[in-house]
């Protein structure tokens, strides 16, 4: 497989179902803990490689990056105070010069749309995408599990795939599996949003994709699918024609932080994750569900 250098992360949604706390923050900037959740997605990209972040923005979201660039008045202060710790994480996080790229889709027509911006940016190489709705807890992350499951095939698309209950197969692109090749299996199907009783599976498209640059052309046709939006699986279902596509049942937990439920979910597992406040977390759980 040729390296998959660069990333394209979508953040150019309204974040409608965060209101009000979206009006002036975009969602991608909502913290898990005390990182933005963008910046949760950017580390695991990061871990698996990735030298290069595209960022597909929109109207409003100037902080993302703002986020993602140096900030000098804080440094000057942070330098005057001495906080070395503090000067070094945040260079840790930083881009190198010149490796993120942002771009903005003018339109809200779907998140096919959002990723067929990105294609200057990205060339005619294969890609990953990231969808920064969708935390996964686990190391190696999901990106790197799926380069790794990828390593000897030529030219794969590749899908992060988990299993949920079917009651909520409605909400997310859902997969049909055939044959099975190291720990990937060939897909066979693919369908954005089905009713229940269409769905080829419980398995759902957890918003980690490799993609080979094939599916720009498809991109270009501007086809309307669910919800009258260009959508990606759309696009994937077109080229998996000519191409193979292959589903990772990935290892770790997944968050899905378009909902709040399980926004809020994953504050409470990275917090737990962490050493310096697992402990006082943990009894502050404790004590809110025996009050409960
Ligand atoms: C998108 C994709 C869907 C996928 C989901 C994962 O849907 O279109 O296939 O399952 O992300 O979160 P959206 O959440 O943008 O409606």
């Amino acid at each position: 497989m040729r390296p998959i250098r660069k990333a394209v992360f979508p953040v150019a949604g309204l974040g409608t179902r965060f209101l009000p706390a979206t009006k002036a923050v975009p969602k991608e900037m909502l913290p898990v803990v005390d990182r933005p959740l963008i910046q949760h997605v950017v580390d695991e990209a990061r871990e698996a490689g990735i030298e290069h972040f595209i960022f597909v923005t929109g109207r409003n979201k100037g902080v993302i990056e703002d986020h993602f660039d140096r900030q000098f008045e804080l440094e000057h202060a942070l330098t005057e105070r001495q906080r070395q710790t503090d000067l070094a994480l945040l260079a840790r996080d930083l881009p190198g010069p010149g490796t993120a790229s942002f771009t903005r889709q003018q339109l809200p027509l779907g998140l096919g749309h959002a990723v067929w911006c990105a294609r200057e940016l990205v060339g005619r190489e294969p890609f990953a995408l990231l969808l920064p709705d969708v935390l996964v807890q686990h190391r190696p992350g999901c990106l790197a599990q799926m380069i790794e499951a990828a390593r000897h095939i030529e030219r794969p698309n590749i899908i992060a795939v988990e299993q949920v209950p079917s009651d909520r197969v409605h909400m997310y692109g859902v997969i049909g599996i055939g044959e099975r090749n190291g720990s990937l299996f060939a897909v066979t199907e693919m369908v954005e949003k089905p009713a229940r009783e269409r769905a080829p599976s419980n398995l759902i498209i957890t918003g980690r994709y490799i993609l080979q640059p094939e599916i720009f052309d498809v991109l270009a046709q501007e086809k309307r699918g669910a919800g009258g939006e260009i959508q990606i699986t759309d696009a994937m279902i077109e080229l998996s024609k000519t191409q193979p596509f292959y589903a990772l049942e990935f290892e770790g937990r997944s968050f899905d932080c378009g909902s709040k439920v399980g926004f809020l979910a994953a504050n409470v597992a990275y917090a737990l994750a962490r050493e310096d406040i697992a402990p006082a977390m943990r009894a502050e759980l404790r004590r809110l569900l025996d009050e409960g």
